[in-house]
């Protein structure tokens, strides 16, 4: 089994993938690690514990994370994608239980350090919590299996902005520093995840399990479909955090194209937005590639076998 850690701003979609790494027999869940993000931490965090609750797996430790961006003060989330309680207005009752004393970034690091070569990460919110580990234990670069993170668009449009991704443009500072860390790290972007799309039958189809995690997870999923139907005109949904869980379990549905990347991190338009460098044979005679010189190469998901990542999900989520 693969040991993992989700690090997390549940956010309705961050449920729904850690219902499904749950069920995944594949997959040894040591801990959610909880980021501000599409709601502020506390909401995050309280969230992270009543889906555990809801799987009665309270035997997997919260810990708590980053409450702001690292140079900046959060700005709010997004309660019009996720809802004021970030899981679409449920409003459930708080979990008795809680989250641990570390915090999410020593947790990170006490867990690689323990085990090895062995942690793979699975980034669902800002990178907030990964940029502060590797600057509280360098050594985790090397340590790490691997870290695939939701986030980003290499190639194609924004969605929090025209220019970028909403947990890219949420701390593009921490982005900017995981991108560039020596780490094995996968980008599964906008690129794949906006030619991943749950449709309103598959939606029905999945809601047809009644587990209390699935119930509870397709009623919040009524606000994000909502969402998706007045910005974007669509009656399903893309589907962004599940499709880490999906990589993990089956990367050969995903195509990918290794880049050196910068990420926008002054406070203008293009704020947060991705930058691949293709690699320009003559890249060392540039100075304007001077940027990019030395960044380590970063895995891009740039297609995608979405039927199949649909069936993957379904049957994972259909218990
Ligand atoms: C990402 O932003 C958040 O709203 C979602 O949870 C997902 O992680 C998609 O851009
Ligand atoms: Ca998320």
């Amino acid at each position: 089994m693969k040991k993992l850690i989700i690090d997390t701003d549940p956010g309705i979609d961050d449920a729904m993938a850690i219902q499904m790494a749950l069920n995944a027999q594949e997959l040894d869940i040591m801990g959610l690690t909880t980021v501000f993000g599409n709601v502020n931490i506390d909401l995050t965090t309280s969230n992270a514990l009543r889906i555990l609750d809801l799987a009665g797996r309270n035997d997997i430790a919260v810990a708590k994370g980053a409450e702001h961006p690292l140079k900046t003060k959060f700005a709010g989330g997004v309660p019009f994608v996720h809802g004021d309680d970030g899981q679409g207005n449920t409003y459930k009752p708080a979990s008795k239980s809680s989250a641990v004393e570390l915090s999410a970034s020593a947790f990170l690091v006490e867990h690689i350090l323990r085990y090895p070569g062995e942690v793979t990460i699975a980034a669902l919110g800002p990178l907030t919590n990964l940029a502060m580990a590797l600057q509280m234990e360098p050594q985790i670069q090397q340590l790490v299996k691997e870290i695939v993170i939701m986030g980003g668009n290499a190639f194609c449009a924004g969605n929090a902005t025209p220019a970028a991704e909403a947990n890219m443009y949420s701390d593009p500072e921490a982005a900017d520093i995981v991108f560039g860390a020596d780490w094995s790290l996968t980008m599964v972007g906008l690129d794949v995840t906006h030619k991943t799309v749950l449709s309103k039958h598959d939606i029905a189809e999945i809601s047809t399990s009644k587990t209390p995690l699935n119930r509870h997870v397709m009623e919040a999923y009524k606000f994000y479909q909502d969402f998706f139907k007045k910005a974007n005109k669509m009656d399903g949904t893309y589907l962004h955090d599940a499709s880490v869980i999906a990589y993990l379990l089956d990367r050969s549905l995903y195509q990918t194209a290794a880049y050196p990347i910068r990420v926008e991190t002054s406070d203008c338009l293009g704020k947060g937005k991705v930058w691949p460098s293709d690699g320009a044979s003559d890249q060392e005679e540039r100075p304007a590639l001077r940027p990019w010189r030395n960044r380590p190469l970063v895995n891009v998901c740039v297609d995608v076998n979405a039927k199949e990542v649909i069936d993957l999900v379904k049957s994972k989520l259909m218990l």
